[in-house]
Protein backbone atom coordinates (compact mmCIF):
# COMPACT_ATOMS: atom_id res chain seq x y z
CA UNK A 1 0.00 0.00 0.00
CA UNK A 2 1.29 3.39 -0.89
CA UNK A 3 1.35 6.06 1.79
CA UNK A 4 0.03 9.12 1.15
CA UNK A 5 2.35 12.34 1.93
CA UNK A 6 1.28 15.12 -0.34
CA UNK A 7 -1.43 15.72 -2.30
CA UNK A 8 -1.92 18.12 -5.02
CA UNK A 9 -5.26 19.53 -6.34
CA UNK A 10 -6.51 21.82 -9.78
CA UNK A 11 -9.33 23.29 -8.50
CA UNK A 12 -11.35 23.81 -11.45
CA UNK A 13 -14.86 24.45 -12.98
CA UNK A 14 -16.20 27.03 -10.01
CA UNK A 15 -16.63 29.21 -13.13
CA UNK A 16 -18.96 26.53 -15.24
CA UNK A 17 -20.44 25.48 -12.24
CA UNK A 18 -21.92 29.23 -11.43
CA UNK A 19 -23.00 29.54 -14.99
CA UNK A 20 -24.93 25.85 -14.84
CA UNK A 21 -27.11 27.18 -11.87
CA UNK A 22 -27.95 29.55 -13.77
CA UNK A 23 -26.60 32.16 -11.67
CA UNK A 24 -22.85 34.31 -11.77
CA UNK A 25 -19.38 32.65 -12.17
CA UNK A 26 -19.13 34.63 -8.99
CA UNK A 27 -21.59 32.28 -7.42
CA UNK A 28 -19.35 29.26 -8.31
CA UNK A 29 -16.13 30.27 -6.83
CA UNK A 30 -17.73 31.16 -3.75
CA UNK A 31 -19.42 27.53 -3.60
CA UNK A 32 -16.24 25.98 -4.27
CA UNK A 33 -14.74 27.19 -0.75
CA UNK A 34 -17.30 24.73 0.60
CA UNK A 35 -15.58 21.95 -1.26
CA UNK A 36 -12.17 23.29 0.18
CA UNK A 37 -13.43 22.75 3.74
CA UNK A 38 -14.47 19.31 2.61
CA UNK A 39 -11.11 18.24 1.06
CA UNK A 40 -8.79 19.62 4.14
CA UNK A 41 -11.22 17.61 6.61
CA UNK A 42 -10.88 13.97 5.28
CA UNK A 43 -6.85 15.28 4.50
CA UNK A 44 -6.47 15.71 8.17
CA UNK A 45 -8.61 12.20 8.52
CA UNK A 46 -6.06 10.30 6.23
CA UNK A 47 -3.29 11.90 8.33
CA UNK A 48 -2.31 13.75 5.07
CA UNK A 49 0.74 16.08 5.81
CA UNK A 50 1.12 18.31 2.61
CA UNK A 51 -2.17 19.48 0.91
CA UNK A 52 -1.30 21.98 -1.90
CA UNK A 53 -4.20 23.84 -3.31
CA UNK A 54 -3.94 25.44 -6.52
CA UNK A 55 -6.60 28.84 -6.01
CA UNK A 56 -4.88 31.41 -8.74
CA UNK A 57 -2.36 31.56 -11.66
CA UNK A 58 -0.28 33.85 -12.92
CA UNK A 59 -2.21 33.64 -15.78
CA UNK A 60 -5.35 34.25 -14.05
CA UNK A 61 -5.05 37.64 -14.16
CA UNK A 62 -5.86 37.79 -17.41
CA UNK A 63 -9.77 37.33 -16.13
CA UNK A 64 -12.30 40.67 -15.72
CA UNK A 65 -11.20 42.74 -13.25
CA UNK A 66 -14.36 42.06 -11.76
CA UNK A 67 -13.62 38.23 -10.91
CA UNK A 68 -10.27 38.92 -9.88
CA UNK A 69 -11.43 41.55 -7.18
CA UNK A 70 -14.07 38.99 -5.87
CA UNK A 71 -11.13 36.08 -6.01
CA UNK A 72 -9.41 38.33 -3.39
CA UNK A 73 -11.73 39.39 -1.75
CA UNK A 74 -13.08 35.95 -1.29
CA UNK A 75 -9.17 34.77 -0.30
CA UNK A 76 -8.97 37.24 2.05
CA UNK A 77 -12.35 36.80 3.64
CA UNK A 78 -11.31 33.11 4.36
CA UNK A 79 -8.50 33.64 5.64
CA UNK A 80 -10.11 36.01 8.41
CA UNK A 81 -12.55 34.44 9.17
CA UNK A 82 -10.51 30.53 9.44
CA UNK A 83 -7.47 31.65 10.69
CA UNK A 84 -8.51 30.83 13.98
CA UNK A 85 -9.79 27.65 13.19
CA UNK A 86 -6.33 26.85 11.27
CA UNK A 87 -4.49 27.50 14.51
CA UNK A 88 -6.55 25.21 16.34
CA UNK A 89 -6.41 22.68 14.09
CA UNK A 90 -3.11 22.17 14.34
CA UNK A 91 -2.64 23.20 10.51
CA UNK A 92 0.20 25.05 8.99
CA UNK A 93 -0.65 27.72 5.91
CA UNK A 94 2.29 28.29 3.69
CA UNK A 95 1.48 30.63 0.35
CA UNK A 96 3.47 29.49 -2.81
CA UNK A 97 3.92 31.64 -5.87
CA UNK A 98 4.63 35.49 -5.86
CA UNK A 99 3.11 37.45 -3.71
CA UNK A 100 4.38 40.65 -4.79
CA UNK A 101 1.87 41.47 -7.58
CA UNK A 102 -0.96 41.50 -4.68
CA UNK A 103 -2.23 44.64 -3.36
CA UNK A 104 -1.28 45.36 0.25
CA UNK A 105 -4.07 44.45 2.16
CA UNK A 106 -3.53 40.61 0.53
CA UNK A 107 -0.03 40.75 1.50
CA UNK A 108 -0.81 41.76 5.19
CA UNK A 109 -2.86 38.90 5.21
CA UNK A 110 -1.48 36.12 3.80
CA UNK A 111 1.85 37.24 6.21
CA UNK A 112 -0.11 37.52 8.94
CA UNK A 113 -1.45 33.52 8.48
CA UNK A 114 1.47 32.64 7.33
CA UNK A 115 2.97 33.56 11.11
CA UNK A 116 0.25 32.76 13.22
CA UNK A 117 0.28 29.02 11.56
CA UNK A 118 3.90 28.58 11.38
CA UNK A 119 4.42 26.13 14.40
CA UNK A 120 1.99 24.17 12.70
CA UNK A 121 2.75 20.65 12.35
CA UNK A 122 -0.49 18.31 11.60
CA UNK A 123 -1.33 19.37 8.03
CA UNK A 124 0.54 22.09 5.98
CA UNK A 125 -1.71 23.22 2.91
CA UNK A 126 0.32 24.96 0.85
CA UNK A 127 -1.99 27.97 -1.11
CA UNK A 128 -1.15 28.89 -4.63
CA UNK A 129 -1.08 32.08 -5.27
CA UNK A 130 -0.33 34.14 -8.41
CA UNK A 131 1.57 30.86 -9.38
CA UNK A 132 3.29 29.52 -12.66
CA UNK A 133 5.66 26.36 -12.47
CA UNK A 134 7.71 27.93 -15.28
CA UNK A 135 8.44 31.78 -13.34
CA UNK A 136 9.07 29.31 -10.25
CA UNK A 137 11.62 27.49 -12.39
CA UNK A 138 13.56 30.59 -14.20
CA UNK A 139 13.45 32.53 -10.78
CA UNK A 140 14.86 29.85 -8.70
CA UNK A 141 17.98 29.17 -11.12
CA UNK A 142 18.07 32.70 -11.73
CA UNK A 143 18.57 32.67 -7.76
CA UNK A 144 21.22 29.53 -8.05
CA UNK A 145 22.97 31.33 -11.06
CA UNK A 146 23.69 34.69 -8.89
CA UNK A 147 24.36 32.70 -5.64
CA UNK A 148 27.09 30.92 -7.50
CA UNK A 149 25.72 27.31 -6.86
CA UNK A 150 25.87 23.76 -8.74
CA UNK A 151 23.47 23.44 -11.26
CA UNK A 152 21.55 20.01 -9.89
CA UNK A 153 18.86 18.24 -9.61
CA UNK A 154 18.71 18.12 -5.80
CA UNK A 155 19.81 21.66 -5.67
CA UNK A 156 16.86 22.56 -7.92
CA UNK A 157 14.09 20.77 -5.66
CA UNK A 158 15.55 22.41 -2.39
CA UNK A 159 14.78 26.15 -3.78
CA UNK A 160 11.76 25.48 -5.40
CA UNK A 161 8.45 27.04 -3.17
CA UNK A 162 8.47 23.37 -2.43
CA UNK A 163 11.41 22.93 -0.53
CA UNK A 164 11.80 20.56 1.91
CA UNK A 165 8.36 18.81 0.98
CA UNK A 166 8.16 15.73 -0.66
CA UNK A 167 7.16 16.04 -4.15
CA UNK A 168 2.97 15.47 -4.81
CA UNK A 169 1.77 11.37 -5.10
CA UNK A 170 -1.19 12.48 -6.39
CA UNK A 171 -2.35 15.43 -8.66
CA UNK A 172 -6.33 15.54 -9.11
CA UNK A 173 -7.87 18.01 -11.39
CA UNK A 174 -11.44 18.83 -11.27
CA UNK A 175 -13.42 20.13 -13.99
CA UNK A 176 -13.61 17.47 -16.74
CA UNK A 177 -10.41 19.11 -18.66
CA UNK A 178 -7.21 17.16 -18.88
CA UNK A 179 -4.15 19.61 -18.65
CA UNK A 180 -1.79 21.08 -16.37
CA UNK A 181 -2.18 24.57 -16.67
CA UNK A 182 0.93 25.24 -15.49
CA UNK A 183 0.89 24.02 -12.15
CA UNK A 184 3.94 22.19 -10.64
CA UNK A 185 5.82 20.91 -13.56
CA UNK A 186 9.06 20.00 -12.05
CA UNK A 187 7.31 18.64 -8.83
CA UNK A 188 4.85 16.07 -10.72
CA UNK A 189 7.01 14.41 -12.56
CA UNK A 190 6.41 10.93 -10.74
CA UNK A 191 2.73 12.02 -9.45
CA UNK A 192 -0.09 9.62 -9.93
CA UNK A 193 -2.67 12.01 -12.24
CA UNK A 194 -6.66 11.89 -11.68
CA UNK A 195 -8.33 13.97 -13.65
CA UNK A 196 -12.36 14.34 -12.34
CA UNK A 197 -15.16 15.16 -14.54
CA UNK A 198 -17.04 16.85 -11.87
CA UNK A 199 -16.60 20.48 -11.53
CA UNK A 200 -15.18 21.61 -7.89
CA UNK A 201 -18.19 22.83 -6.31
CA UNK A 202 -19.57 19.60 -6.97
CA UNK A 203 -16.60 17.69 -5.75
CA UNK A 204 -16.74 15.74 -2.52
CA UNK A 205 -15.49 13.60 0.18
CA UNK A 206 -16.63 10.58 -1.26
CA UNK A 207 -14.96 11.40 -4.43
CA UNK A 208 -11.54 12.98 -2.94
CA UNK A 209 -12.01 9.09 -0.72
CA UNK A 210 -12.24 7.22 -3.66
CA UNK A 211 -9.35 8.60 -5.41
CA UNK A 212 -6.95 8.15 -1.96
CA UNK A 213 -8.01 4.27 -1.74
CA UNK A 214 -7.32 3.77 -5.70
CA UNK A 215 -3.99 5.30 -5.16
CA UNK A 216 -2.93 2.97 -2.53
CA UNK A 217 -2.92 0.32 -4.77
CA UNK A 218 -1.22 1.19 -7.93
CA UNK A 219 1.77 0.06 -8.47
CA UNK A 220 4.73 3.09 -8.67
CA UNK A 221 7.53 1.80 -10.77
CA UNK A 222 10.00 5.24 -11.05
CA UNK A 223 11.47 3.70 -13.69
CA UNK A 224 12.07 0.21 -12.17
CA UNK A 225 9.77 -2.67 -13.11
C1 LIG B 1 -11.07 27.47 -10.98
O1 LIG B 1 -12.32 27.60 -11.54
C2 LIG B 1 -10.77 28.54 -9.98
C3 LIG B 1 -9.87 29.59 -10.46
C4 LIG B 1 -9.17 29.57 -11.55
C5 LIG B 1 -9.78 30.77 -9.63
P1 LIG B 1 -12.54 28.43 -12.88
O2 LIG B 1 -12.81 29.84 -12.52
O3 LIG B 1 -11.40 28.24 -13.81
O4 LIG B 1 -13.84 27.76 -13.44
P2 LIG B 1 -14.11 27.36 -14.94
O5 LIG B 1 -13.02 26.42 -15.36
O6 LIG B 1 -14.11 28.61 -15.74
O7 LIG B 1 -15.44 26.69 -14.89
C1 LIG C 1 -6.13 26.45 -13.41
O1 LIG C 1 -7.40 26.65 -13.88
C2 LIG C 1 -5.84 27.42 -12.31
C3 LIG C 1 -6.57 27.21 -11.07
C4 LIG C 1 -7.38 26.24 -10.79
C5 LIG C 1 -6.33 28.20 -10.07
P1 LIG C 1 -7.71 27.55 -15.16
O2 LIG C 1 -9.16 27.53 -15.36
O3 LIG C 1 -7.07 28.88 -15.01
O4 LIG C 1 -6.94 26.76 -16.30
P2 LIG C 1 -7.12 26.85 -17.88
O5 LIG C 1 -6.95 28.29 -18.26
O6 LIG C 1 -8.48 26.35 -18.21
O7 LIG C 1 -6.05 25.96 -18.42
MG1 LIG D 1 -11.01 26.90 -15.29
Amino acid sequence: MNPIKHVAIIMDGNGRWGIKKKKSRNYGHKAGLKTVEKIIKISLKKKIPYLTLFAFSTENWKRPQEEINFLLKLLENFLKNKLEDLVKQNIKLKIIGNRSKFPNNIKKIINYSEEKTKNSNRLQINLALNYGSKSEIVDTIKKLIKNKKNITQKVISHNLYTSNMPDPDILIRTGNTKRLSNFLLWQLAYSEIFFEKKLWPDFNENDYSLILNKFKNIKRNFGKI
